[in-house]
């Protein structure tokens, strides 16, 4: 297996066998709120084992870039500790040139909620893929709680110029589709507003935001709704504590690991301090449902007075697997892992059926058009039809040349490919690993040793 700088294509030939402890980049969904929280809070904050891939650093730059004193430490690839020294937000600065998210929706729409409620201008831009994004989804609540929003085609798309003010009237807001993003992005902002801001959506999406506001101190309510969904409300004004905080192991990531381990003849991996939010670990439940022989050992929430996030050790072996059909709700709650849930259809026996998988377009490239494009060249069956994809199971894969539009997950699904396909797998523009999981290829060559 070979990568080579200039020309960053992966070639990735089967492994007889995988064994070992892949290590994790920390979670990146707690790491850029951790970061953002921080910003907001009056004083010092610590957090340990945060992701290190350029979506986090991206998020870093910002909250350094608006007057938090940001220091980064450790040298492992995947995981560093961070300090945020934060005036707090009454000392927050206005940014002398533009916020670059890189690739990282995350990074935008959740600065876009914190920029919604600071008397400052700021602009964020992002790589080619973000500026693709759709922005109207944070654009118009945030307008309607008295936020100036302007961007591409009617602030739909980034660059996004931001006029933010203090206070921001409350709003009670439906998500149009489930993303956590949009309701972190809301409640970020509900924390400078006059009154209690409502996020309501159809399916509970991750619940970090949620979490980390209550361990600063911050009064989130949250109801269920009738049909799955869930109401969150903020009470604002309200201000945010700093606090210290270790950051689990990057469930997405480990799903990498899980598909790998249940497809490949003989695999037992091991994978240390994942973290299982409930509201996050359905791709583990997904996989059992398939037959996936996975072993969880629960560890405790890492975190304080039980606010923090539950961790376990998992352990997952060969597995004989099954097709499933999963939801539309289920999709929305393993979002991210849908790709490489895609791969472990490929490999299973019989029909799966994804349903409802629009979002996915919507994603770092279009992964429904791009999974399907590269798994066919393998040599699976798979196919789309509306929002909904087809797979039917059980046909050897073979290597073949790939295109991952440039999208991590879609690099790190083929490159897990690759160990289980006959002959050699081309993964081009692997490099985009690095956007959430710096160091992945290298845990790769380790666990085939
Ligand atoms: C994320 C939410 C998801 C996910 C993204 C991270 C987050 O996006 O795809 O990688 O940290 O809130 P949506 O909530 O927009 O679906």
């Amino acid at each position: 297996m070979t990568v080579a700088p200039a020309v960053p294509v992966l070639a990735v030939r089967p492994a007889p066998r995988l064994r070992g402890e892949p290590r994790l980049p920390g979670d990146k969904s707690v790491s850029h709120r951790a970061l953002l929280l921080a910003l907001l809070a009056d004083g010092e904050s610590r957090i340990a084992g945060a992701g290190d891939g350029r979506d986090v650093r991206a998020t870093a730059g910002i909250v350094a870039a608006l007057g938090a004193t940001v220091e980064r430490s450790g040298d492992d690839p995947r995981a560093v500790d961070y300090r945020v020294v934060s005036p707090g937000r009454a000392g927050l600065r206005e940014p002398a040139a533009v916020l670059d998210c890189q690739n990282s929706g995350t990074t935008l729409r959740l600065a876009a909620g914190i920029l919604a409620g600071l008397p400052l201008f700021a602009v964020l831009d992002g790589d080619a893929s973000l500026r693709s994004r759709p922005m109207g989804r944070i654009a118009a609540p945030l307008a309607a709680m008295g936020a100036t929003v302007a961007g591409r085609a009617g602030a739909t798309l980034p660059p996004l110029a931001i006029t933010g003010r203090a206070p921001l009237r409350a709003i009670d807001h439906a998500t149009a589709v489930p993303s956590a993003q949009v309701k972190s992005a809301i409640l970020l902002a509900g924390l400078a507003a006059d009154g209690a801001t409502v996020v309501r959506e159809s399916v509970a999406t991750r619940d970090h935001t949620e979490r980390m506001l209550r361990a600063r101190g911050v009064a989130v309510r949250t109801e269920p709704l009738a049909g799955g969904g869930a109401a969150h409300a903020v009470e604002g004004p309200a201000d945010v504590a700093p606090l210290d905080q270790r950051v689990p192991g990057d469930i997405s990531a480990a799903a990498f690991w899980l598909v790998a381990g249940a497809v490949h003849p003989d695999a037992e991996l091991t994978l240390r301090e994942v973290g299982t939010n409930p509201s996050r670990r359905a791709i583990i439940d997904l996989l059992r449902r398939m037959g996936a022989e996975i072993h969880e050992r629960p560890l405790g929430a890492a975190g304080d007075e039980g606010r923090g996030e539950p961790l376990a050790d998992l352990v997952v072996r060969s597995s004989t697997l099954r097709g499933i059909d999963v939801t539309p709700a289920e999709v929305a709650t393993a979002i991210d892992e849908i790709p490489v849930l895609c791969l472990a259809a490929a490999a299973a026996r019989g029909r799966t059926t994804i349903r409802g998988v629009g979002e996915l377009r919507s994603k770092e490239s279009d992964r429904v058009a791009g999974i399907a494009a590269g798994l066919v060249a393998l040599g699976a069956k798979i196919t789309v039809a509306g929002d909904d994809i087809e797979i039917e199971g059980g046909r050897p894969l073979t290597g073949a040349a790939v295109e991952t539009q440039d999208d991590h997950r879609l690099a790190m699904t083929f490159a897990v490919a690759g160990l289980v396909a006959r002959g050699e797998t081309l993964v081009r523009d692997a490099g985009s690993a690095d956007v959430s999981y710096p160091g992945f290829f290298g845990e790769l060559e380790r666990v085939r040793a």
